[in-house]
């Protein structure tokens, strides 16, 4: 993090780097840098995770920077400033992910005061919820935190359409489940509905390292479950799906600025929320799923929220 000196006070940039710690990323890798010049705040993409060729974590680490994003706009405006935000402001920078500046003194809104003070509760919940609905009036609130952020579509899941995304989590299992590089699982697919999480049935234990340097078979999980059992648990759930009208830097940034937001006000009515990206990203799971449902553009993320 890069701090001028006379800008921000030792104690606003703490308040904001903070909040932008702890902000959800991909496996956790926290692919942005945060430089503070002039009273104004700039995030940048950490270009060193990028791969030569087709990237394939590419969309989800943009979506990471997003997240990010949500939570220094955040902070800046609970330090009582107005601000205003552009994404992706200067082309000969791609990296430069977002620009926020300031614009004198403000007051913050309830809602900002809210979401900000969840950013610190926020947690991946990667087990079944308990068996209580969510209100309707509660998440037409966490549906309005995201819809802020303009051109993000956020669709709750109706019940009957459960089995339509419990296929196409099954269809990534598979897909994976054929080629043994992919075996290794960080964040299975389907245990997120699952009343233990991610205790599925682990077959191999070996943590050698594969030819692209990775830990190649760290944890394989070979359990892909019953498709009508796994749609029954996602209908008793409350599921959110994230899209935007390309899969262009700027959108995936805005996608992942209003899942935070999505996520901080679940937290803020005392739910619980985990995402889901990876089996999207498998081969054409997420076209599968908006032809199923029949939407214009391929879900990019799945956010489910509960008691
Ligand atoms: C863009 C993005 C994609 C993610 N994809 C998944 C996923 O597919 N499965 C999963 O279990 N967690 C996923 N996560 C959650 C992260 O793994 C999690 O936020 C991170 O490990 C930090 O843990 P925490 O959320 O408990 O703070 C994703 C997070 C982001 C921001």
């Amino acid at each position: 993090m890069t701090v001028d000196a006379g800008t921000w006070s030792m104690g606003d940039t703490e308040i904001i780097a903070r909040a932008v710690v702890e902000a959800p990323s991909v496996h956790d890798t926290q692919p942005w840098n945060l430089r503070l010049p002039d009273h104004s705040a700039e995030l940048e993409e950490r270009l060193e995770f990028a791969e030569p060729g087709p990237d394939p974590l590419r969309a989800d680490r943009l979506i990471s920077c997003g997240t990010a994003l949500a939570n220094l706009e955040l902070a800046i405006r609970v330090l009582g400033n107005r601000a205003r935000t552009t994404v992706l402001p200067d082309p000969h920078r791609p990296e430069l992910v977002a620009r926020i500046e300031t614009l004198g003194p403000s007051t913050p809104t309830s809602r900002d005061l809210r979401l900000y003070a969840a950013i610190s509760h926020r947690r991946s919940h990667r087990e079944s919820f308990a068996d209580i609905p969510v209100p309707a009036e509660t998440l037409a609130d966490i549906v309005a935190a995201a819809g802020e952020v303009p051109e993000v579509h956020v669709r709750l899941l109706a019940a009957d359409e459960a089995t339509a995304l419990a296929h196409v989590l099954a269809y990534a299992a598979e897909a994976r489940r054929r080629y043994p590089h992919y075996q290794r699982e960080m964040f299975s697919w389907t245990s997120h509905w699952q009343p233990r999480g991610n205790s599925e049935v682990v077959t191999t234990w070996n943590a050698t390292l594969d030819e692209a340097g990775a830990a190649g078979k760290a944890l394989v999980t070979t359990d892909v479950p019953d498709t009508d059992s796994l749609a029954a648990a996602i209908a008793r759930e409350s599921v959110l799906l994230f899209s935007a009208p390309s899969s262009s830097p700027a959108d995936l940034v805005r996608v992942g600025a209003a899942v935070e937001r999505a996520w901080l006000a679940a937290v803020d009515a005392r739910l619980s929320a985990s995402v889901l990206t990876h089996p999207l990203r498998v081969e054409d799971a997420g076209a599968r799923l908006a032809e199923m449902l029949d939407l214009p553009e391929p879900p990019l993320v799945v956010l489910r929220v509960g008691f």
